[in-house]
């Protein structure tokens, strides 16, 4: 069966969670999402959240110049809206902002706060913004209030369905479904993200009216584990090589030359723009 094309969104939040953990300038998530696109990623999402507990204002700066889509989380704060009207990312979604929470926990009340929600979304495509969708939960009151305020999409959010089971999810998934319906036949594009993972996604990503999902902390969850073996063989190379080993490879870091093991094969990543080793090319690039 033929569903489509689904758009994958890359939310590389939690690249700078660990950054931000050390206050070192390593990982990137700027560098994380260049990756994430080379991959398949169609677009990147951030959230400049008021407390800068992960993204930084600079992130979102250097992301605006190379990342070609770039979605961007932010609550109707008037200091984030500013820095939105200028930025201009290619879409903004709307999405509630409690300090201290998790992570965004429920959607968006359209319904009990329009008019404000109605005067961002004014502002933000007077400022150039091409999209501004809205994070709700799959609920018909708050579709329909959307489409009022002036967005052009929704997103769903999805966290209950992804920490229910058995029956409970499946109604979840009902919901959801129904939604995307109704506000696919307001006109409205949908996306969905929130708590998706490789075990729940299947059923979400099925839905055909469901054009976009926005995933972040499972990828960068796996990411970790998948790359452990490759950053730890990194490291032994680095440490025997500095002994002289002999089985050697010889690469380029900063223009220093160290000596490797063979079987290493990875990324030397920097917060410095296009500084990247590549092993094909025996070099840093
Ligand atoms: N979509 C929106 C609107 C979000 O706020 C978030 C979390 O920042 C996500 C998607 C991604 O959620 P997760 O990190 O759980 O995949």
């Amino acid at each position: 069966m033929d569903y489509g094309y689904i758009r994958l969104g890359v939310n590389v939040d939690h690249v700078a969670t660990l950054r931000q953990a050390r206050l070192t300038n390593y990982p990137d998530p700027v560098e994380a999402a260049m990756i994430a696109l080379d991959a398949g990623a169609d677009l990147i999402t951030v959230h400049l959240r008021e407390d800068r507990r992960h993204i930084q204002d600079d992130d979102v700066y250097v992301m605006r110049r190379l990342v070609p889509y770039l979605n961007l989380e932010m609550s109707v704060n008037e200091d984030i809206v500013k820095i939105a009207e200028g930025i201009v990312p290619d879409c903004c979604t709307l999405v509630p902002e409690r300090r201290e929470e998790l992570t965004t926990e429920g959607g968006l009340d359209v319904v009990g706060n329009f008019e404000r929600i109605k005067e961002v979304i004014d502002r933000l495509f007077t400022a150039g913004v091409k999209k501004v969708s809205l994070f709700i939960e799959a609920d018909k009151k708050q579709i329909g209030a959307s489409q009022e305020a002036g967005a052009t999409a929704v997103e769903l959010h999805t966290g209950r369905y992804a920490d229910t089971r058995g029956k409970e999810q499946e109604k979840e998934l009902e919901r959801i479904k129904e939604a995307a319906y109704f506000a696919a036949e307001l006109g409205l594009e949908v996306a969905a993200g929130h708590g998706l993972n490789y075990e729940n996604v299947v059923p979400i990503a099925k839905i055909y009216e469901i054009e976009e999902l926005n995933i972040g902390h499972s990828i960068v969850a796996a990411a970790v584990i998948e790359g452990m073996a490759s950053a730890v063989w990194r490291m032994k190379s680095i440490m025997l090589a500095s002994r002289g080993g002999e089985d050697v490879w010889n690469y380029w870091v900063r223009g220093e030359k160290i000596s490797g093991s063979s079987d290493f094969r990875g990324v030397i990543s920097p917060r410095v723009p296009g500084l990247r080793f590549s092993w094909d090319s025996g070099g840093i690039e």
